[in-house]
Order: C-alpha cells, then sequence, then structure tokens
C-alpha cells in the first residue's frame, strides 16, 4: 500500500476532538458560533494571546479564510502584497482577484516577505492610476516550509504600521511554524504584531476549521454579515467549538505540531546525512529534497508526495509533508528506501 506524504490532512481528525464530537453528539446548541463550545473556545483563544479585545469567528477553511478576510478588509480599488510562491497567488483558482483585487506579486528566493520587498511594491504604486497597495499578506509557515524568526516579524510589523499598510498572516501551518526547534516567536507575540490572522486546524489535528482572530478593532465591524454573505457562517459552528476546545484547553494542538515537525527533521536529517540537498532550509513540517528522477520514479511507487520543482534535466525536488499522524516506522521505512539508491 502506497504511504501518503502528500499532505497533512491525509488522515481524518485526532482521536480525542473525535471522541469529544461523539460525547457532545446529542446535546442542543444554538446554531452559527453562538453555542457553549464556540464560547468556550473564543475564551481560551484570547488567554492564549492575552488579548481578551481579540474577535474570533471559525470557518471551515483557508481559501475561504483569505477570501473572507481579504475582500473583508480592502476597498474595491485597495491591492494585497503577497510573494509569488503565496498561498493566494498560486493556489486559490484566482480567488482574490475574483473578489476584485489585485495582488502585488514579489519574487522571494525563501517563501518570505521583507521590508524591501513591500517598498518595492510601494514605490511602483505613486497615484491613483494604479491599484493602491493596502494589505500584507505573509503566511507561517510559508509555502516552502520556513518561518518568520521574531525579528523578522516584528519588523515587518512596524514597516506595515509605518506605511498605513495592514499585515495579516496565514496561519494555515502555524502550529508547525511555533513549533519549529528554531522558532523564538509565541502566539501572543504574533498576535501583537499582525492586524488579522488565522490558526489553521484542518492541517494539524482537527477534523476541519480556522480560527479567525481579528486585533485591530477598525476590521472587526459586521464582520459577521461577510462570513454570512460568503456562505462561510455555519449553522453547525459548534463542530468547531467543539475541535477547538480540545486542541486549546491543554496544548494538545502545540503537542501535535511538534510530533509532525520531529518526524519532518527525522526525515531530512537522514536524507542530508546522504548527501542530497533541498531546495529550502525547512524545520517545520514541509520538506524539499531534490532527487534524481530515477530514484523519484522507484520511490513513487511507495510513497505518495508532489514533485514539487524541476531542479535540471535529471533532478526534481518533491514534497514531503508529514503531520501529527505521520507513523514513524513510515518514516524509516522511507530512509531505508532511499539508502537503496544511496
Ligand atoms: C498557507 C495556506 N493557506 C491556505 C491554504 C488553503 O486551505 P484550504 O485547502 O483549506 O482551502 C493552504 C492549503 O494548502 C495553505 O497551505
Amino acid at each position: 500500500m502506497v504511504y501518503n506524504f502528500k499532505n497533512d490532512y491525509t488522515e481524518g481528525v485526532h482521536p480525542r476532538i473525535l471522541e469529544t464530537l461523539k460525547k457532545t453528539n446529542m446535546e442542543q446548541h444554538e446554531g452559527y458560533g453562538e453555542d457553549r463550545h464556540c464560547k468556550e473556545a473564543i475564551y481560551l483563544l484570547r488567554q492564549k494571546i492575552n488579548n481578551f479585545n481579540a474577535d474570533i469567528h471559525f470557518v471551515s477553511g483557508g481559501t475561504q479564510t483569505n477570501a473572507i478576510v481579504i475582500s473583508s478588509v480592502l476597498k474595491p480599488y485597495e491591492s494585497v502584497i503577497s510573494t509569488t510562491s503565496g498561498h493566494i497567488s498560486t493556489h486559490e483558482a484566482g480567488a482574490i482577484e475574483h473578489a476584485g483585487h489585485k495582488i502585488n506579486e514579489v519574487e522571494s528566493l525563501d517563501g518570505k516577505l521583507t521590508c524591501k520587498n513591500i517598498q518595492s511594491v510601494l514605490d511602483a504604486h505613486s497615484d491613483e492610476h494604479m491599484v493602491k497597495p493596502k494589505l500584507v499578506y505573509i503566511s507561517n509557515a510559508t509555502e516552502t516550509g520556513t518561518f518568520y524568526k521574531k525579528n523578522e516579524l516584528e519588523a515587518l510589523s512596524i514597516f506595515c504600521k509605518s506605511k498605513g499598510l495592514l499585515l495579516y498572516l496565514d496561519g494555515a501551518r502555524i502550529g508547525s511554524a511555533l513549533c519549529s526547534q528554531d522558532n523564538d516567536l509565541t502566539l501572543a507575540q504574533l498576535s501583537q504584531w499582525v492586524d488579522v490572522f488565522y490558526i489553521g486546524g484542518t492541517k494539524n489535528g482537527a477534523m476541519l476549521g480556522e480560527a479567525i482572530l481579528i486585533i485591530n478593532d477598525n476590521l472587526k465591524e459586521n464582520f459577521r454579515f461577510h462570513l454570512k454573505q460568503k456562505g462561510a457562517l455555519l449553522a453547525k459552528s459548534r463542530i468547531f467549538g467543539i475541535q477547538f476546545v480540545e486542541l486549546f484547553k491543554d496544548d494538545l494542538f502545540f503537542r501535535l505540531a511538534e510530533h509532525a515537525n520531529a518526524m519532518a527533521l527525522k526525515l531530512s536529517r537522514s536524507i542530508e546525512k546522504m548527501g542530497y540537498q533541498f531546495i529550502s532550509k525547512s524545520t517545520t513540517n514541509q520538506i524539499f529534497p531534490i532527487f534524481k528522477q530515477n530514484l523519484i520514479n522507484r520511490l513513487s511507487k511507495k510513497y505518495g508526495f508532489y514533485v514539487w520543482k524541476n531542479v535540471d534535466d535529471q533532478h526534481s525536488a518533491i514534497r514531503l509533508v508529514t503531520s501529527w499522524a505521520t507513523k514513524e516506522e513510515a518514516i524509516d521505512r522511507f530512509i531505508t528506501d532511499v539508502k537503496v539508491d544511496f
């Protein structure tokens, strides 16, 4: 049977969450996020970021979150700045453009945005004949598995404020970023430096669900109308509340991300020891080793993964993603199978 390293949502849901969903199944609740589980989840998340003023909403997926947050924040003529590899630029079927907003894309080797990148967009947009860049989109972790250090996020935040820009952080893989062995940023610190961000549950043990945290007061008004209009205000939002309580009442969220990272680290260290290169230096749960085509062909008979990028005629980088559910035996088997070629 093929073992899947394609993604971090190939399994269903962490058993503890499933158990609680079962236990609470016959409870009767208000709909649309007014139930006690959502309220408790909001309390726990506010506690985690040490900010009881944050507005928190639950939705079902990442693309939906990006589309709703970005379209709710921007005026019709305003645009969003992102790296060319940013998820909104590459993998959302034009959801942002569909809402009428241009994405100002900038090249970035490691998937991260810098103040210099942003300034280059501002320099190229001087008046009302062009769109007006207003929002900066970053993701943590990025699409290449890298993440923002404390000083990098702080610098971006200060820069954005000084230029009148808003900062939005896509946290589809925020658990993995914050649990990286090299991370020096806490969830609470991160929340102080952005205007709005989301915590991804889908890729870290939840059945589905993302929590949107709005920090900037100016972005809070009528957000539920935006959710409702886009079909994202779910009657059965209890499902989100129950899951986020379970994930955050005792830091299960972080333990699951630590496991995913540990599995990725074991893989990357062993592959590196054999002398292979990577397209990015990742200590999160996505790694991108460069293999010869014949090795890729052989591995693909036993493992699921994406071929991410052609490096030259004979080599490509593949993407291996680990998750809260990745089995260590599968990692060991993969390493052994790569060694055959070594
Ligand atoms: C950084 C990032 N943002 C958003 C998404 C979109 O999530 P979804 O597939 O739930 O729409 C993904 C999914 O891979 C992602 O990696």
